[in-house]
């Protein structure tokens, strides 16, 4: 059956920033065609409870403190992951965080921030879950870049968000090609603006939401579960000849 090519029955698969918006809708769409979750999140009350409603719904969960921008706590969690559940089949790199500031005004701080968790931290945990998966005979990654990656969003000032996501989705094919070898199979996804904590509060906003839904083809933003089918075909054996691919899910902003 083409569907069971879907299924991500028995697998294991770590999401960072799992603990709300984008990252637990994708925790919750793994868990229900059949994997087994690890959350992996600097913020340990809502990694909590993302663990505790994929429990609820069958699956096995577990919570594992991470701080993405260090490369020794993202080894830790790929180490802990294997301990507990034996192997790491996939992993979706989705923590990532945005600052709106005029360019010329950014501070070194907050630059390296936005470069620390959305690169580099992005960076380290493909490393680290490739290490484990070339020793297990192959595994996908999953990126989650931004349209920003390929456009320059206004009105908001967000130059060094914007930066950090064209670099995921360039990292992406760089290491697509490096690992093709090992049956590592790595692509992004680009989501234009979504609902939830991070953008959702300026949908209303006729400053910012009326800019960006004008000029959005199909005049709205899109919700976390219209990302979950995708990405539940790039984490399956849905899209085995799939790799180095960015798709771009964002209701038609980049046409424009
Ligand atoms: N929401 C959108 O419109 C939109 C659009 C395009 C891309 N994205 C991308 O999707 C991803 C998720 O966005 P979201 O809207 O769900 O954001 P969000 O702010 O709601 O969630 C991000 C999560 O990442 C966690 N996190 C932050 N820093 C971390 C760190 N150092 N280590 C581990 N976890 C950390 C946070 O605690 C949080 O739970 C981000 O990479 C974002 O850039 C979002």
């Amino acid at each position: 059956m083409i569907l069971d090519k879907f299924s991500l029955k028995d697998q294991v698969g770590i999401v960072t920033g799992g603990g709300q918006g984008l990252g637990k809708a994708f925790c919750l769409a793994f868990a229900e065609v059949g994997a087994d979750i690890v959350v992996a999140e600097v913020n340990s009350e809502t990694g909590a409870q993302t663990v505790q409603e994929i429990q609820n719904s069958g699956r096995r969960s577990l919570f594992i403190e991470t701080d993405i921008r260090h490369k020794s706590s993202v080894d830790a969690m790929v180490k802990k992951t294997v301990a507990e559940f034996g192997k790491l089949d996939f992993i979706m790199n989705n923590a990532g965080v945005v600052h709106w500031q005029e360019a010329e005004d950014n501070s070194e701080t907050e630059w390296r921030n936005v470069i620390d968790i959305n690169l580099n931290g992005l960076f380290f945990c493909c490393q680290a879950a490739a290490k484990q998966m070339k020793k297990q005979g192959g595994g996908r990654i999953i990126n989650i870049a931004s349209m920003s990656g390929l456009i320059v969003n206004q009105p908001q000032k967000q130059t060094s968000y914007n930066t950090s996501k064209a670099a995921v989705i360039h990292l992406t094919k760089s290491l697509a090609a490096e690992w093709a070898p090992h049956l590592i199979r790595v692509n992004s996804i680009s989501p234009g603006y979504m609902e939830g904590p991070l953008a959702g509060e300026y949908f209303e906003d006729p400053q910012y939401g009326g800019v960006w839904f004008d000029a959005t083809p199909m005049r709205r933003p899109g919700k976390p579960e219209e990302l979950c089918p995708i990405a539940i075909m790039l984490a399956s054996e849905a899209s085995s000849y799939m790799t180095g691919s960015n798709v771009v899910v964002d209701g038609g902003f980049t046409l424009w």
